[in-house]
């Protein structure tokens, strides 16, 4: 068997509002402004870009997504693995031939992917179950092949990048290839991953500093990437429509409704930390009407000055605006809250 595997590393997936390019921005404004910093909660985590310039402190990652919540887990959970079996694991599924009918190839053959690629991502993800209920898989070991193959699945899918449709009678660029994640093998034995909603969490946690960068504008993250959510929870619900989705009426998040404004105040209020610091950008009023952000500049101040004393750092960065209109460059802001009442 051929034993040569490419690897990945944490940004080498598409996701909307990834920050990973703002590391650099975050972390300064982090160094300069916020001493004593041992704990980071990262509660609106998506891929985990932002906790992985924190690794050398205690984290706590939280997604109301179980894709994303399963890829933060692969990354830094706080359970060991074994990389020689995830290599074996790899190795092995990138070599499987005659995958046979599924899940996958039953709801989306021919879609998002070819119905070769489905048939392999449907055995991946069957095989990974059964290995890890025979117990020759640990919970990280798990999640590291479940992020792997999710990985794989977003280099070839049929998209934009976003599932609301795939491109009809495109070719795929390549078969399904999954890579070895690069994750520590050993993380911070204190690091927490959660999976439920922000609001609820911040009830019972405590951080020094609390990241917060939720949705800004209506598109709802489980709409965009039900497939990923599908195969990661691999309960094999019917799907619908053209789009093929599934039901995901407990999935949305009030962050992309006209709530947005009153679940971040609650959210704000139940928050113990030193220091508050959320990602927001201003794209409020200018872009087209999905794209408007749904918490205002007023809204934001308002709620985190009750809270402690704010600072606003800003950066410029193209926006994404499916390209409807040619908005000028866009500033990413970091807003600071130094609590009064720091935990
Ligand atoms: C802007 S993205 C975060 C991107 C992330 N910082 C990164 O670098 O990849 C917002 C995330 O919030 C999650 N989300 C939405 N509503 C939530 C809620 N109420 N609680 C927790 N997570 C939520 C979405 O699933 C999405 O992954």
């Amino acid at each position: 068997m051929n034993t040569t595997y490419r690897t990945s590393t944490i940004n080498n997936r598409r996701y909307l509002g990834n920050k990973y390019k703002l590391l650099p921005f975050i972390t300064r404004v982090v160094e300069a402004e916020c001493p004593q910093v041992e704990t980071v909660a990262d509660i609106f985590s998506g891929t985990g870009a932002v906790s992985s310039a924190f690794q050398d402190k205690i984290l706590i990652t939280n997604d109301l997504m179980y894709s994303n919540y399963i890829c933060n887990f692969a990354w830094f959970g706080a359970e060991d693995y074994d990389p020689q079996r995830i290599a074996e694991f790899v190795t092995a599924y990138n070599a499987k031939t005659g995958c046979g009918e599924n899940y996958m190839t039953r709801n989306f053959a021919d879609t998002y992917f070819s119905r070769r690629d489905c048939a392999k991502i449907g055995y991946i993800r069957e095989d990974i179950e059964r290995s890890y209920k025979r117990g020759l898989l640990n919970r990280r070991e798990r999640a590291l092949l479940i992020t792997s193959l999710l990985y794989a699945m977003d280099r070839i899918a049929l998209t934009c990048g976003h599932y609301d449709a795939y491109r009809k009678g495109a070719k795929s660029e390549g078969s399904l290839e999954l890579c070895v994640p690069m994750a520590q093998v050993h993380n911070n034995p204190l690091n927490q991953c959660f999976n439920e909603d922000a609001n609820n969490l911040v009830k019972r946690i405590e951080a020094d500093l609390v990241y917060i960068d939720p949705p800004y504008n209506s598109r709802q993250y489980c709409d965009t990437y039900h497939l990923l959510e599908n195969v990661a929870r691999w309960e094999k619900p019917e799907v619908f429509g053209v789009a093929k989705k599934m039901d995901r009426s407990g999935m949305k998040s009030k962050y992309c409704t006209t709530s947005a404004p009153r679940a971040f105040e609650t959210l704000v209020q139940d928050i113990k930390a030193k220091y508050i610091l959320l990602s927001y950008n201003n794209m409020a009023e200018k872009g087209n009407g999905r794209s408007n952000a749904k918490i205002s500049d007023e809204d934001i101040m308002k709620t985190l000055s009750k809270k402690g004393s704010v600072k606003v750092f800003e950066e410029s960065y193209k926006a994404f605006t499916t390209g409807k209109s040619d908005l000028p460059e866009n500033a990413e802001r970091l807003f600071l809250c130094t609590c009064r009442d720091g935990a």
